[in-house]
């Protein structure tokens, strides 16, 4: 401070002997306007998604995508021939069965809810607690999950695909020089690949990709106050979270019997930490949290800010960043992609529905 002073009235008594004339006035510069500020500052933390989730070990190409989306939505893939992956995660349901906990084989509920597979392939890790690395090997899992989908063994899954003479020419297309493309991980690299343009451009993209009117006045302020707030400590990225791990309860406990990663590492400081889910699609994927026990949008954000920051919100701020959330409810940008396709039928083989 005392340095500035000095150094203006240096500066001021120099220029003042012999006072240059004065150039003509520029044009005042021109003002960036609040909603160019606010582009600006939320770019860099939730930049626009991009429109695809690349993986170097898994290319994307059409053909692994129309043999994914196949296998996406082939109850086949099931004991009981009555489960897909779309059961759960209905694709014209913004990704998730709106249940706290999903229904799976013989009606069997499972113990978590399930999350959207929408833009879900740019998460860091799979699953609330992050046991899966990425959507290939997440894939694996629910087909041999005896409360999903209750295959016997990823060789019972090969068997079934095999018999259903179809699948033979799709596997090789999309598995170019492979001698025997039928495989359990070339089944998941085919949803995989599927799964990594499943991808929900919205409102909120438009804006913060320059277009100041995209998303209203109302809105920015929702958006400022999410900010202030400080919800974007953990729900940052593109995604609005899946980049990290954190506690529930960090600042006033939760009660809940879910250890969350704990349960994988078996490591005491895990305990009750899961992964920040992404935000985007929000408004339409109630119920909340791994357990599905918050049922509104407005209730999960006072929730949040109590337990998550040790703050409590006023009814305004709770409307302001709801009215933001909502802007992140999105579509893939080509609705066609996303439609079920028709099925190689069954051959001779196919093993038949077993409801035990
Ligand atoms: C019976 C319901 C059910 C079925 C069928 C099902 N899922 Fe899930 N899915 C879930 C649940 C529940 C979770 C969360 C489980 C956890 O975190 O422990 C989940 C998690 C996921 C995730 C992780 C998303 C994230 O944000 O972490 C992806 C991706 C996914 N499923 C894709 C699939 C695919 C692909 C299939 C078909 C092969 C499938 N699911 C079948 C219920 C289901
Ligand atoms: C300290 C990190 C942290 C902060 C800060 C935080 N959250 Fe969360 N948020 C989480 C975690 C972790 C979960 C998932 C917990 C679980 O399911 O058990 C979550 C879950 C949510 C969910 C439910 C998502 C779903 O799919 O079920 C919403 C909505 C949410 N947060 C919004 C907010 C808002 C709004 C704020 C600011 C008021 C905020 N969060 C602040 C970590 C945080």
């Amino acid at each position: 401070m005392i340095l500035q002073l000095a150094l203006f009235a240096f500066l001021a008594g120099c220029s003042q002997p012999a006072e240059p004339p004065k150039p003509a006035e520029p044009p005042p510069a021109a003002q960036p306007s609040a909603a160019a500020e606010l582009i600006k500052s939320a770019s860099g933390v939730w930049p626009a998604l991009k429109a695809e989730a690349p993986n170097d070990k898994n290319p994307i190409t059409n053909e692994k995508i129309e043999l994914g989306r196949m296998l996406y939505y082939d109850t086949r893939l099931s004991k009981n021939h009555d489960i897909s992956c779309n059961s759960c995660h209905m694709l014209d349901n913004f990704g998730v069965d709106n249940k706290p906990t999903s229904t799976g084989h013989k009606g069997q509920l499972g113990g978590r809810n399930s999350p959207t597979v929408y833009n879900a392939a740019f998460h860091t890790v799979q699953f609330w607690d992050g046991r899966a690395a990425d959507v290939e090997e997440q894939a694996k899992g629910p087909v041999l999950n005896p409360v999903e989908m209750g295959m016997a063994s990823g060789d019972a899954v090969v068997a079934v695909i095999k018999s259903i003479p179809g699948y033979a020419e799709l596997f090789a297309k999309a598995f170019p020089g492979e001698a025997d493309p039928i495989t359990y991980d070339n089944i998941a690299k085919a949803i995989g690949a599927f799964e990594r343009k499943l991808v929900t451009p919205s409102r909120y993209d438009q804006f913060v990709s320059g277009d100041e009117k995209a998303i209203t006045e109302a809105e920015q302020k929702g958006l400022k106050t999410f900010m202030e707030v400080g919800c974007g400590s953990c729900h940052m990225g593109s995604t609005f979270g899946g980049t990290m791990y954190q506690k529930l309860g960090v600042v006033k406990p939760w009660e809940t019997k879910d250890m969350g990663r704990f349960d994988v590492t078996k490591n005491e400081a895990d305990k009750l930490m899961f992964k920040v889910p992404s935000l985007r699609n929000i408004e339409k994927t109630a119920p909340y949290l791994h357990d599905g026990s918050v049922a509104t949008l407005p209730e999960m954000i006072s929730l949040m800010a109590t337990h998550q920051l040790g703050r409590e919100l006023t009814p305004e701020q709770v409307n302001d960043i709801e009215a933001f959330l909502k802007t992140l409810t999105g579509k893939p940008a080509d609705e066609a992609y996303i439609a079920k396709p028709t099925l190689p039928e069954s051959g001779p083989t196919t093993p038949k529905p077993d409801p035990t």
